[in-house]
């Protein structure tokens, strides 16, 4: 399991020294959850402070976005040369011409799925994407309770991406802890995003170890 620490759940106050507490801890990459107030009820940071990022750590970057208009957002974090872009199905009009616009980066596309939403809406988009995000809780904010029906819909996607993308990879974000950790993996999850979490603990690195199942 490769473990992407959520840094919404980070202090941002102490932001550096957090997220050099999670690369020192051995997390795999770092997720940055990007809100616009409009697609969630709630706003994170921007662009100016995340450039900094990558002057701190050469870990990979996962970004996640969830706003309205995605393409306008796709430029202003396209500098920070992430690993992933993660997009939501339910917020775009045109996703396979914002998906085309991140693989043209050189970016990994990827596409997030709302607790609600159903699998099948991926079936023509799946060979085109590395990474499908499983929203766990609901967007917006971190520390909520994980839900169930999200380990159904993992066993169920895997099952689509076999048929149709084996090398797609399954991210799920929310709510996961070392009590789930290992249901998910057994559904086919390959990367575990974590908020509160790894920053609740003190020992990130024992955290972080509890979720490398
Ligand atoms: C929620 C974010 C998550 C969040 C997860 O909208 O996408 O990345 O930070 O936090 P936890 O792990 O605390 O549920
Ligand atoms: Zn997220």
């Amino acid at each position: 399991m490769k473990v992407a620490p959520s840094i919404l759940s980070a202090n941002f106050l102490r932001l550096e020294e957090d997220i050099k507490s999670v690369v020192e801890a051995g997390c795999d990459m770092l997720h940055i959850d990007v809100m616009d107030g409009h697609f969630v009820p709630n706003l994170t940071i921007g662009p100016c402070v995340l450039e900094q990022i990558p002057l701190l750590t050469p870990i990979p970057l996962d970004i996640h976005f969830m706003v309205e208009g995605v393409e306008k957002f796709i430029d202003m974090y396209a500098g920070l040369k992430p690993k992933y872009m993660s997009v939501h199905i339910e917020s775009e009009r045109h996703l396979h011409r914002v998906i085309q616009k991140i693989r043209a980066l050189d970016i990994s596309p990827a596409v997030a799925l709302n607790p609600h939403t159903s699998i099948e809406g991926l079936k023509y988009i799946l060979g085109d994407i590395d990474m499908v995000l499983v929203m766990s809780v609901n967007p917006g904010f971190g520390g909520q309770k994980f839900i169930e029906s999200s380990i159904e819909k993992i066993t169920d996607l895997k099952e689509m991406i076999e048929k149709r993308n084996p090398n797609c990879l399954i991210q799920a974000d929310g709510g996961i802890t070392d009590s789930n950790i290992l249901a998910l993996k057994n559904a086919g999850l390959d990367i575990a995003v974590a908020g509160s979490f790894i920053f609740k603990q003190i020992n990130r690195k024992e955290a972080i170890a509890s979720l490398k199942v």
